[in-house]
C-alpha cells in the first residue's frame, strides 16, 4: 500500500494529519520517526528532515517541500537524485507576506520605534511630515511571493520595483535582472525587500557591496534566507549610517541565539521567522492535490527546478 511519510514538530504533524484524513480517510500517512518498512513509503512529506532520511526509502516517487522554500531539501547531501520536488505556493501565504512587508515599511519608515520609546518617557513629539513618495521598494526575488509582494505594495501606493535572475512583465512594476540591473535597481531604491530562495547564487547578496549602492540612511527588509544577509555587514552599515534601520525574519542561525546582537539593537526590527502564515485547510489541499497528481502521473504543482534549485 504506497504510504505517506510526514516529519514536522509533533503538534504540526498530528494537525496535518488529522486534516488530509478527514479530507480523504483512505490515505495512509506515518509520523516519522517510525517509518515502519521503508518500502511502502512513496510520498515524503517533510520540512528538515534530517540528512540521510530520504535516502532510506527506496520507493519515493515524490518529496513535498512543506514550506515555499526547498533550501532544506536541496542541503541534505544523501538525498536521492532525480526525485520530483514540490513546494507550497499558496494565496494564503503570499498574501500574509505581503502583509509582513507593508507593515514593516511603515513601521520603519513612520519611525515607530521612536515614538514608542518616546511614549515610554510621556513626551509628546516635535511635529514630524512623512514623505511617503519618496519611499522606493526595490524586491529581490519576483518569483510567486515576490510578484505578489510587489502588487501588494504598489496597490497601496508605494513605488516598486524588483529583480530576478529573468525580466518579468509586472504591470506598474520596473523589472531588473543581471548584475548590471541590480545595480540600476539600487540606486533608487530606499527599501531593499529580499525574498529570494537560498542558493548558492543568493548566498551573502546583502552585503556591503549593495548596501553601499544605495542612497545613504536606506532600509534593509529579508524574509528570504539568514544565509543571504551578511549579518556583520548590516551592523557595520548601520553604525556608519548607509543603513538606518531594517527588519528581519530569517536568520543565519534559528532561533536566533540568545546572545546574538541583533535581540537587543532596537534599529533592527525582529520576527521570529514568521513572516508567511501557514494556513493549514489551505495547504492541505494543495498537498492533497499533489498526491493524487502524483499516484496519476499527472503534472505537479509547484515542481522544482533541480538544476536551479528552487
Ligand atoms: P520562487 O517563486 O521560486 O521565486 C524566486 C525568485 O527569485 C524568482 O523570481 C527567481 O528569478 C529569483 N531568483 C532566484 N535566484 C536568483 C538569482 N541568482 N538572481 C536573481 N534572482 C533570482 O520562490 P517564492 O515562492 O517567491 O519564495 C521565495 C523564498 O522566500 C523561498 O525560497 C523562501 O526562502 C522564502 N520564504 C520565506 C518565508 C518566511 O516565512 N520567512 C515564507 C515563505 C518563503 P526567476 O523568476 O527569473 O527564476
Ligand atoms: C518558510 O520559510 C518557507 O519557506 O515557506
Amino acid at each position: 500500500m504506497p504510504t505517506i511519510i510526514i516529519n514536522l514538530g509533533q503538534e504540526s504533524a498530528r494537525k496535518h494529519i488529522e486534516e488530509m484524513v478527514r479530507l480523504d480517510p483512505l490515505l495512509e500517512i506515518r509520523e516519522w520517526p517510525d517509518i515502519g518498512n521503508p518500502e511502502d513509503i512513496d510520498i515524503a512529506m517533510v520540512w528538515q528532515m534530517p540528512h540521510g532520511e530520504l535516502a532510506k526509502f527506496p520507493n519515493l516517487k515524490m518529496i513535498v517541500s512543506m514550506a515555499a522554500g526547498v533550501d532544506h531539501v536541496f542541503l541534505d547531501p544523501l538525498r536521492p537524485k532525480g526525485i520530483p520536488i514540490v513546494r507550497v505556493t499558496n494565496p494564503h501565504m503570499a498574501r500574509s507576506m505581503g502583509h509582513w512587508f507593508l507593515m514593516n515599511i511603515l513601521r520603519l519608515h513612520r519611525e515607530t520605534v521612536y515614538f514608542d520609546a518616546l511614549r515610554e518617557e510621556k513626551i509628546w513629539p516635535p511635529e514630524i511630515a512623512f514623505d511617503t513618495d519618496s519611499v522606493s521598494v526595490g524586491i529581490l526575488g519576483l518569483g510567486y511571493l515576490g510578484t505578489h509582494v510587489a502588487q501588494m505594495l504598489k496597490a497601496v501606493g508605494l513605488k516598486v520595483q524588483g529583480w530576478s535572475r529573468t525580466e518579468k512583465n509586472i504591470d506598474g512594476i520596473q523589472s531588473f535582472s543581471g548584475e548590471f540591473g541590480l545595480d540600476q535597481m539600487l540606486v533608487d531604491t530606499n527599501f531593499l525587500a529580499c525574498l529570494l530562495p537560498n542558493t548558492q547564487a543568493t548566498k551573502g547578496i546583502l552585503n556591503f557591496r549593495v548596501f553601499n549602492k544605495m542612497p545613504q540612511g536606506s532600509y534593509v527588509l529579508n524574509a528570504g534566507r539568514g544565509s543571504q544577509l551578511v549579518e556583520l555587514d548590516l551592523l557595520q552599515a548601520l553604525d556608519n549610517g548607509q543603513i538606518r534601520g531594517a527588519a528581519l525574519d530569517v536568520f543565519e542561525t534559528e532561533p536566533l541565539p540568545t546572545n546574538h546582537p541583533f535581540w537587543t539593537d532596537k534599529r533592527i526590527l525582529l520576527t521570529p521567522h514568521h513572516a508567511a502564515e501557514v494556513y493549514l485547510p489551505a495547504v492541505v489541499k494543495t498537498f492533497l492535490d499533489n498526491i493524487y497528481r502524483s499516484r496519476n502521473n499527472e503534472p505537479l504543482i509547484g515542481l522544482v527546478d533541480e538544476e536551479l534549485g528552487y
